[in-house]
């Protein structure tokens, strides 16, 4: 089917008892049971929840994938996966991605003999610096969050599989209507939900896309074993937002579009970083492997008083933490998303106090546009 056609309706069919059109809320932690060992399919809702599923085999769908897994969070998602690792296992991370994955990997993991190697994935050359008979896993992000850097997803594949590594890769800037990396070739797609997926701010969520039977199987357990299961509620709310995502997501662009271009015309701006301007350094990458830009931009308003002068003014974006949602958002990555990156670090990825990060939403582009302009200014 139609990307459209499966936002709306794959993995979900009105329920067989009451007819109802949309997948019901299962709020339920058990189910009764027919006798000893006799159940119909769920016993348990950590195990398994119709909820929960609906959702599973609507994204899985979505992404061009077999398996999907739904958390309680991105973040539980990604400590899922890291989980297929053992100690002395070895995973090259891209150096810019999401400062709570960061924190994850270099705070939380490594304590537990996960080797991490930070690299800037969009270099190749980087990439295969960092490849030792050790690495198990490739972990990019693409667009980065919030320098917008992309990574050839197609050739780091490539070049992980050669040595028998897995490529997992957050899909969470672009969403499955802009880029689907397994079919580039990642072996591991995974979400927060929190974001595009769900699109309307309510719900905190991950999920992770697979094809391989055997990984699928091995997190399936996990997900049951260590318990970072999201409820039945939030996957209700993320299943919702997923019936809209294209319509959603042509419009966040179509403003992303826009915006850029108005920031890329703006005198007063040391930076504006958006893989959709002819001049960013994967412009070509960008529009070859995936079907658009998406709907962030960062932009440099060049120091930490400039950013304060304009995060006070604006009047139709909101700062706040997150992206992704119907509303547009501003944020000041040094200090929310990246604030617990170490300071030297921050300098060396570009995330400067006067840097900025727009979350573009689906409001009148020119609405948002005058925005922009009279806070700058
Ligand atoms: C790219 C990216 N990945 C993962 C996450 C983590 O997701 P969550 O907040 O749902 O745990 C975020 C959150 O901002 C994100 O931006």
């Amino acid at each position: 089917m139609g990307f459209y056609t499966d936002c709306v309706h794959a993995g979900q069919s009105p329920d067989e008892k009451t007819g109802a059109v949309i997948t019901p809320i299962f709020q339920t932690s058990t189910y009764k049971q027919d006798g000893i060992g006799k159940h119909r399919g769920y016993e348990y809702a950590r195990t398994a929840n119709p909820t929960r599923e609906a959702l599973e085999r609507n994204v899985a769908a979505l992404e061009r994938g077999k398996h999907g897994l739904a958390y309680a969070s991105g973040m539980a998602a990604t400590d899922t996966i890291l989980r297929l690792c053992g100690p002395a296992d070895e995973i090259v991370v891209t150096h810019n991605v999401y400062g709570g994955t960061y924190r994850l990997f270099a705070m939380v993991l490594q304590q537990y003999g996960l080797v991490f190697r930070f690299v800037d994935t969009a270099d190749l050359r980087e990439v295969e610096r960092a490849l030792t008979p050790k690495t198990k896993l490739v972990y990019l992000e693409s667009p980065t969050n919030p320098m917008l850097r992309v990574t050839d997803i197609r050739a780091v594949a490539d070049m992980a599989h050669a040595i028998g590594a897995r490529v997992c890769v957050d899909n969470t800037f672009m969403s499955p209507y802009l880029q689907t990396p397994l079919e580039l070739g990642a072996d591991i797609v995974v979400h927060s939900t929190t974001k595009f997926l769900n699109g309307h701010s309510d719900m905190v969520g991950g999920i992770v896309v697979l094809n391989d039977d055997a990984t699928a199987q091995r997190l399936r357990f996990l997900q049951n074993a260590v318990g970072a299961v999201p409820g039945p509620m939030d996957c209700f709310l993320a299943l919702r937002g997923t019936k809209t995502l294209a319509v959603r997501m042509r419009q966040h662009e179509e403003n992303a579009r826009t915006l850029a271009r108005f920031l890329a015309g703006h005198k007063g701006l040391a930076s504006v970083n958006y893989p959709g301007l002819p001049d960013h350094p994967h412009h070509e990458l960008a529009k070859k492997q995936a079907r658009g830009f998406g709907a962030i931009i960062s932009f440099d308003v060049g120091s930490l008083e400039r950013a304060d002068r304009v995060l006070r003014s604006v009047r139709l974006f909101t700062l706040a933490e997150s992206l992704g949602g119907v509303e547009s958002l501003i944020s000041h990555p040094a200090s929310m998303t990246h604030g617990s990156v170490p300071e030297a670090d921050r300098a060396k990825l570009g995330v400067t106090p006067g840097l900025l990060r727009i979350s573009v939403g689906i409001e009148d582009a020119a609405d948002l546009q005058a925005d922009l302009d009279s806070a700058l200014r």
